[in-house]
Protein backbone atom coordinates (compact mmCIF):
# COMPACT_ATOMS: atom_id res chain seq x y z
CA UNK A 1 0.00 0.00 0.00
CA UNK A 2 1.37 3.72 -0.82
CA UNK A 3 1.81 6.01 2.27
CA UNK A 4 -0.83 8.62 2.57
CA UNK A 5 1.10 11.78 4.59
CA UNK A 6 -0.59 15.27 5.74
CA UNK A 7 2.23 17.59 5.41
CA UNK A 8 0.83 20.45 8.15
CA UNK A 9 3.89 22.48 7.92
CA UNK A 10 3.00 25.46 9.78
CA UNK A 11 4.12 27.41 7.43
CA UNK A 12 1.90 25.58 4.72
CA UNK A 13 -1.42 25.06 6.95
CA UNK A 14 -0.95 29.01 7.57
CA UNK A 15 -1.01 29.68 3.77
CA UNK A 16 -3.69 27.14 3.82
CA UNK A 17 -6.18 29.42 5.83
CA UNK A 18 -5.61 32.16 3.47
CA UNK A 19 -6.54 30.57 0.65
CA UNK A 20 -9.57 29.05 2.55
CA UNK A 21 -10.53 32.27 2.97
CA UNK A 22 -13.40 33.14 0.91
CA UNK A 23 -12.42 37.33 0.98
CA UNK A 24 -8.91 35.90 -0.89
CA UNK A 25 -9.19 37.35 -4.06
CA UNK A 26 -8.17 35.60 -7.48
CA UNK A 27 -4.26 37.17 -7.37
CA UNK A 28 -3.40 36.31 -3.79
CA UNK A 29 -4.88 32.97 -3.84
CA UNK A 30 -2.51 32.38 -6.91
CA UNK A 31 0.29 33.15 -5.37
CA UNK A 32 -0.37 31.17 -2.26
CA UNK A 33 -1.32 28.11 -3.90
CA UNK A 34 2.37 28.27 -5.88
CA UNK A 35 3.94 29.26 -2.53
CA UNK A 36 2.40 26.15 -0.88
CA UNK A 37 3.30 24.03 -3.76
CA UNK A 38 7.27 24.90 -3.40
CA UNK A 39 6.94 24.07 0.20
CA UNK A 40 4.99 20.85 -0.56
CA UNK A 41 7.59 19.65 -3.66
CA UNK A 42 10.29 20.38 -0.91
CA UNK A 43 8.48 17.62 1.47
CA UNK A 44 7.96 15.22 -1.32
CA UNK A 45 10.90 15.05 -2.48
CA UNK A 46 12.38 13.62 0.55
CA UNK A 47 13.28 10.27 -0.78
CA UNK A 48 14.92 11.31 -4.23
CA UNK A 49 17.94 8.79 -4.63
CA UNK A 50 21.21 9.95 -4.70
CA UNK A 51 24.66 8.74 -6.11
CA UNK A 52 27.90 9.45 -4.54
CA UNK A 53 30.22 11.91 -7.13
CA UNK A 54 33.33 13.26 -6.62
CA UNK A 55 33.86 16.99 -6.04
CA UNK A 56 36.98 19.08 -5.06
CA UNK A 57 36.28 22.01 -3.05
CA UNK A 58 38.61 24.75 -2.50
CA UNK A 59 40.71 22.26 0.42
CA UNK A 60 40.33 18.84 -0.65
CA UNK A 61 38.96 16.30 -3.42
CA UNK A 62 35.93 13.98 -1.80
CA UNK A 63 32.47 12.52 -2.31
CA UNK A 64 29.60 13.21 -1.59
CA UNK A 65 26.31 13.16 -2.90
CA UNK A 66 23.74 14.25 -6.31
CA UNK A 67 20.76 13.37 -7.48
CA UNK A 68 20.96 10.53 -9.25
CA UNK A 69 19.05 11.72 -12.17
CA UNK A 70 15.43 9.74 -12.07
CA UNK A 71 13.75 11.48 -14.39
CA UNK A 72 10.80 13.16 -13.06
CA UNK A 73 7.47 14.64 -14.92
CA UNK A 74 4.98 16.40 -12.86
CA UNK A 75 1.35 15.91 -14.12
CA UNK A 76 -1.35 18.67 -13.47
CA UNK A 77 -5.09 17.82 -13.66
CA UNK A 78 -6.56 21.18 -15.55
CA UNK A 79 -7.31 23.01 -14.88
CA UNK A 80 -6.66 23.40 -11.06
CA UNK A 81 -3.66 21.38 -11.05
CA UNK A 82 -2.27 23.96 -13.24
CA UNK A 83 -1.30 26.34 -10.57
CA UNK A 84 1.02 23.92 -8.71
CA UNK A 85 2.77 23.64 -11.62
CA UNK A 86 5.03 26.68 -10.88
CA UNK A 87 5.44 26.39 -7.16
CA UNK A 88 7.14 22.43 -8.21
CA UNK A 89 8.99 24.08 -10.81
CA UNK A 90 11.10 26.23 -8.76
CA UNK A 91 12.62 23.41 -6.85
CA UNK A 92 12.76 20.77 -9.45
CA UNK A 93 13.53 22.97 -12.51
CA UNK A 94 14.37 19.97 -15.07
CA UNK A 95 10.91 17.79 -14.63
CA UNK A 96 9.39 17.41 -17.61
CA UNK A 97 5.66 18.32 -17.57
CA UNK A 98 2.61 16.44 -18.90
CA UNK A 99 -1.12 17.27 -19.33
CA UNK A 100 -4.18 15.93 -18.70
CA UNK A 101 -7.14 17.95 -19.23
CA UNK A 102 -10.72 16.52 -17.25
CA UNK A 103 -13.55 18.04 -15.54
CA UNK A 104 -16.38 16.84 -13.04
CA UNK A 105 -20.05 16.67 -15.04
CA UNK A 106 -21.85 18.60 -12.44
CA UNK A 107 -24.92 16.27 -12.40
CA UNK A 108 -23.27 12.82 -11.69
CA UNK A 109 -19.75 14.03 -10.41
CA UNK A 110 -17.95 11.53 -12.70
CA UNK A 111 -14.84 12.97 -14.63
CA UNK A 112 -14.88 13.09 -17.97
CA UNK A 113 -11.39 13.52 -19.67
CA UNK A 114 -10.59 16.14 -22.95
CA UNK A 115 -6.86 16.78 -23.23
CA UNK A 116 -3.75 14.15 -22.86
CA UNK A 117 -0.32 15.16 -23.77
CA UNK A 118 2.38 13.17 -21.82
CA UNK A 119 6.16 13.38 -22.37
CA UNK A 120 7.58 10.42 -24.35
CA UNK A 121 9.06 8.55 -22.05
CA UNK A 122 7.01 8.79 -19.45
CA UNK A 123 7.07 5.18 -18.76
CA UNK A 124 10.56 6.16 -17.36
CA UNK A 125 9.86 9.08 -14.95
CA UNK A 126 9.16 9.43 -11.73
CA UNK A 127 5.34 10.91 -11.83
CA UNK A 128 4.29 13.73 -9.52
CA UNK A 129 0.42 13.70 -10.61
CA UNK A 130 -0.85 17.51 -8.96
CA UNK A 131 -4.21 18.73 -8.19
CA UNK A 132 -5.56 21.08 -5.36
CA UNK A 133 -8.67 18.99 -4.93
CA UNK A 134 -9.05 15.41 -3.84
CA UNK A 135 -12.96 15.12 -3.61
CA UNK A 136 -14.92 11.82 -4.64
CA UNK A 137 -11.26 10.98 -5.83
CA UNK A 138 -12.95 10.22 -9.75
CA UNK A 139 -10.42 12.62 -10.85
CA UNK A 140 -7.16 11.23 -9.65
CA UNK A 141 -8.02 7.69 -10.48
CA UNK A 142 -9.17 8.13 -13.79
CA UNK A 143 -5.66 10.28 -14.23
CA UNK A 144 -3.74 7.49 -13.19
CA UNK A 145 -5.83 4.99 -15.31
CA UNK A 146 -4.68 7.20 -18.06
CA UNK A 147 -1.32 7.59 -17.13
CA UNK A 148 -0.74 3.70 -16.48
CA UNK A 149 -2.19 2.89 -19.83
CA UNK A 150 0.73 4.84 -21.26
CA UNK A 151 3.02 2.21 -19.47
CA UNK A 152 3.79 4.97 -16.27
CA UNK A 153 3.94 2.98 -13.09
CA UNK A 154 5.73 4.99 -10.57
CA UNK A 155 3.29 7.46 -8.97
CA UNK A 156 2.95 10.05 -6.04
CA UNK A 157 -0.24 12.08 -5.84
CA UNK A 158 -0.10 15.84 -4.36
CA UNK A 159 -3.17 17.76 -3.30
CA UNK A 160 -3.94 20.34 -1.14
CA UNK A 161 -7.01 19.57 0.38
CA UNK A 162 -8.63 16.05 0.75
CA UNK A 163 -11.93 14.64 1.77
CA UNK A 164 -11.49 10.96 3.43
CA UNK A 165 -13.72 9.55 0.65
CA UNK A 166 -11.18 10.59 -1.85
CA UNK A 167 -8.30 9.43 0.01
CA UNK A 168 -10.36 6.16 0.38
CA UNK A 169 -11.48 5.48 -3.33
CA UNK A 170 -7.81 6.76 -4.60
CA UNK A 171 -5.96 4.26 -2.20
CA UNK A 172 -8.24 1.57 -3.62
CA UNK A 173 -8.23 1.86 -6.71
CA UNK A 174 -4.13 2.91 -7.20
CA UNK A 175 -2.78 1.00 -4.02
CA UNK A 176 0.87 1.42 -5.27
CA UNK A 177 0.45 5.55 -5.56
CA UNK A 178 1.75 7.65 -2.44
CA UNK A 179 -1.12 10.41 -1.39
CA UNK A 180 0.55 13.83 0.08
CA UNK A 181 -2.03 16.50 0.93
CA UNK A 182 -2.17 19.76 2.50
CA UNK A 183 -5.08 19.27 5.00
CA UNK A 184 -7.39 16.33 5.25
CA UNK A 185 -10.99 17.82 5.69
CA UNK A 186 -14.09 16.77 7.17
CA UNK A 187 -16.40 15.26 3.91
CA UNK A 188 -18.13 15.99 0.93
CA UNK A 189 -21.42 18.36 0.66
CA UNK A 190 -24.16 17.15 -1.82
CA UNK A 191 -22.83 18.43 -4.28
CA UNK A 192 -19.75 16.98 -3.86
CA UNK A 193 -17.62 20.11 -2.38
CA UNK A 194 -15.11 19.05 0.13
CA UNK A 195 -15.78 20.55 3.33
CA UNK A 196 -15.08 22.96 5.20
CA UNK A 197 -12.64 23.04 1.66
CA UNK A 198 -12.18 26.25 0.01
CA UNK A 199 -14.96 25.79 -2.98
CA UNK A 200 -14.15 25.50 -6.13
CA UNK A 201 -10.44 25.35 -6.65
CA UNK A 202 -10.38 26.47 -10.36
CA UNK A 203 -13.08 29.35 -10.36
CA UNK A 204 -10.74 30.65 -7.38
CA UNK A 205 -7.60 29.95 -9.16
CA UNK A 206 -9.06 31.45 -12.76
CA UNK A 207 -11.12 34.16 -11.72
CA UNK A 208 -13.72 32.13 -13.31
CA UNK A 209 -17.98 31.79 -12.74
C1 LIG B 1 -11.90 19.91 -9.55
C2 LIG B 1 -10.53 19.65 -8.99
C3 LIG B 1 -10.34 18.19 -9.28
C4 LIG B 1 -11.72 17.64 -9.14
C5 LIG B 1 -11.82 16.92 -7.82
O1 LIG B 1 -11.86 20.05 -10.92
O2 LIG B 1 -9.55 20.47 -9.55
O3 LIG B 1 -9.83 17.93 -10.58
O4 LIG B 1 -12.62 18.75 -9.16
O5 LIG B 1 -13.02 16.28 -7.70
P1 LIG B 1 -13.16 14.69 -7.64
O6 LIG B 1 -12.12 14.21 -6.68
O7 LIG B 1 -14.56 14.51 -7.12
O8 LIG B 1 -12.99 14.15 -9.02
P2 LIG B 1 -13.12 20.60 -11.77
O9 LIG B 1 -13.96 19.48 -12.24
O10 LIG B 1 -13.82 21.67 -10.97
O11 LIG B 1 -12.42 21.19 -13.07
P3 LIG B 1 -11.49 22.49 -13.22
O12 LIG B 1 -10.19 22.18 -12.51
O13 LIG B 1 -11.34 22.57 -14.68
O14 LIG B 1 -12.20 23.66 -12.61
N1 LIG C 1 -13.43 20.42 -6.73
C1 LIG C 1 -13.18 21.63 -6.21
O1 LIG C 1 -12.63 22.52 -6.88
N2 LIG C 1 -13.55 21.86 -4.94
C2 LIG C 1 -14.15 20.94 -4.18
O2 LIG C 1 -14.45 21.21 -3.01
C3 LIG C 1 -14.41 19.68 -4.74
C4 LIG C 1 -14.03 19.43 -6.03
Amino acid sequence: MGTFQVLDHPLIQHKLTIIRNRDTGTKVFREVVNEISTLMAYEVSRDMPLEDVEVTTPIVKTVKKQLAGKKVAIVPILRAGLGMVDGFLNLIPAAKVGHIGMYRDEETLQPVEYFVKMPADIDQRQIFVVDPMLATGGSAIMAIDALKQRGANNFKFMCLVAAPEGVKALQEAHPDVDIYTAALDDSLNEDGYIVPGLGDAGDRLFGTK
